[in-house]
């Protein structure tokens, strides 16, 4: 495990998904107030792209079939998804944010 290096703070808006790609796959980017955090992109059911979908809280809506994830915990609140999601700690340093990754 170590952490790398995915994006700016800059690049990263309160709310809104910045998607990027790592070795482990395409990770999703968000800021709730002061905080960060960064899961996996895509939606365990039918694979949807979960930066296309809603930040509502602490949850992710996936476009596609609407099921809902905890961007916290990566835990499903809503069907039709059943499996979590991935989610990745995060830090920042100086300007750059990393996540924790395999
Ligand atoms: S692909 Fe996400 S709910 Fe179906």
């Amino acid at each position: 495990m170590s952490f790398i290096k995915v994006a700016k703070t800059s690049d990263v808006s309160e709310n809104r998904m910045t998607c990027v790609n790592t070795r482990h796959g395409r990770i999703a980017l968000t800021r709730i107030g002061d905080e960060l955090f960064a899961f996996e992109n895509t939606c365990t059911h039918d694979d949807g792209s979960l930066d296309g979908g809603e930040i509502q809280g602490e949850t992710v809506s996936c476009p596609r079939h609407g099921a809902l994830f905890n961007i916290r915990t990566g835990a499903v609140e809503r069907m039709p998804a059943t499996e979590p999601i991935e989610v990745f700690e995060v830090r920042v340093s100086g300007e750059d944010i990393e996540i924790k990754i395999d």
